[in-house]
């Protein structure tokens, strides 16, 4: 019987999808979760044919001219992979694939909670009842922004952004978006598309983030678009935060032109900019869009289902180079 390729897997993952790894491959696990630097995937990696990695394992150019030689194979357990210098590992005839579509569904309820929770002061009014700081109902206390019928703006119109607008419509809102194209009218579904940003922001009482982090988005939502906003405009980010400039959005929440915001992802996690922590009118979560038990499976199986068609000679369903 041929021998099994050999996996470095970097984090510890869902046990369904160990226990396939551990019979389709020589998996080397990682149990105890460690957090591996750049010189334990170097180490650990030797000899291996793939890494399973995750958005935790900066891969840089860096990072990947001194991987094994023996490494064919990057599959990210991620549908986002701007941790990986994708030009590098083509450089070195690597073969790089991500998860997509597996986590829409997951994403988009983050988004939708975090509209909701910044909207209606949910950390706030948590604490008020843990704290038993709550002293009675009141007709003036605890004032929100009402979600339903309002305008929100959705900044990349992909899977996860699509879905948001699917999801949002239950609460009819009216569906505002900008994308690198417009849909088509069915798939639009009445959505108005603004070939212009600047527009789209002008239009966006709520706006949710759902583009790739690139070069080209890093810092996009900056001081002069946050000044495109409605006043009491609440800003929802699932994406990545290299897309928020956080100096400009800490001061739009102090000042309240933004009057609330919801974040999951943040520029140099879980470091997130200090500024973030003092603020009630932001609701803060630690990067749990795909956390469901459902999705990380899903996630971990289409992985593997890339590795399998690695080794197996085929062009792997997610390649991204
Ligand atoms: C991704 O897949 O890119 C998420 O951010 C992590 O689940």
């Amino acid at each position: 019987m041929a021998e099994k390729p050999t996996v470095l897997v970097t984090r510890k993952l869902p046990d369904a999808v160990e226990a396939r790894l551990q019979r389709d491959f020589d998996a080397r696990l990682n149990p105890d979760d460690i957090l591996y630097s750049a010189e334990d995937l170097v180490e650990r990696g030797a000899g291996a044919d793939a890494l399973l990695a995750c958005p935790t394992e900066t891969l840089g150019a860096d990072v990947i001219a001194r991987l094994p030689g023996s490494i064919r194979a990057i599959a990210t357990y991620s549908v986002g992979y701007d941790h990986i210098d994708l030009d590098a590992a083509k450089n070195r005839g690597i073969i790089v694939t991500n998860t997509p579509g597996v986590l829409t569904d997951a994403t988009a309820e983050i988004a939708i909670l975090l509209m909701l929770a910044a909207a209606r002061r949910a950390h706030e009014g948590e604490r008020l009842v843990r704290t038993g700081a709550w002293r009675d109902w009141s007709p003036t206390a605890m004032l929100g922004t009402q979600v339903s019928g309002k305008r929100l703006g959705i900044i990349g119109m992909g899977r996860i952004g699509a879905t948001v607008a699917r999801m949002a419509r239950g609460f009819a809102m009216e569906i505002h978006y900008t994308s690198a194209s417009r849909l088509p009218a069915e798939a639009e579904q009445g959505a108005i598309f603004h070939p212009q940003i600047d527009d789209l922001l002008a239009a966006s009482d709520f706006l949710s983030l759902h583009c790739p982090a690139t070069p080209e988005t890093t810092g996009l939502l900056n001081a002069a678009r946050i000044a495109r906003l409605p006043a009491g405009a609440i800003v929802v980010n699932t994406a990545r935060g290299a897309i928020v400039d956080d100096d400009a959005l800490i001061d739009a929440l102090r000042s309240g032109h933004v009057a609330a915001a919801g974040l999951d992802v943040y520029a140099g996690e879980p470091d997130i900019h200090p500024g973030y922590r003092g603020l009630d009118n932001v609701f803060l979560l630690p990067h749990v869009g795909s956390a469901t038990r459902e999705t990380r499976d899903a996630m971990g199986f289409r992985a593997l289902d890339n590795l399998d068609a690695v080794f197996a000679g085929e062009d792997p369903r997610d390649r991204l180079v």
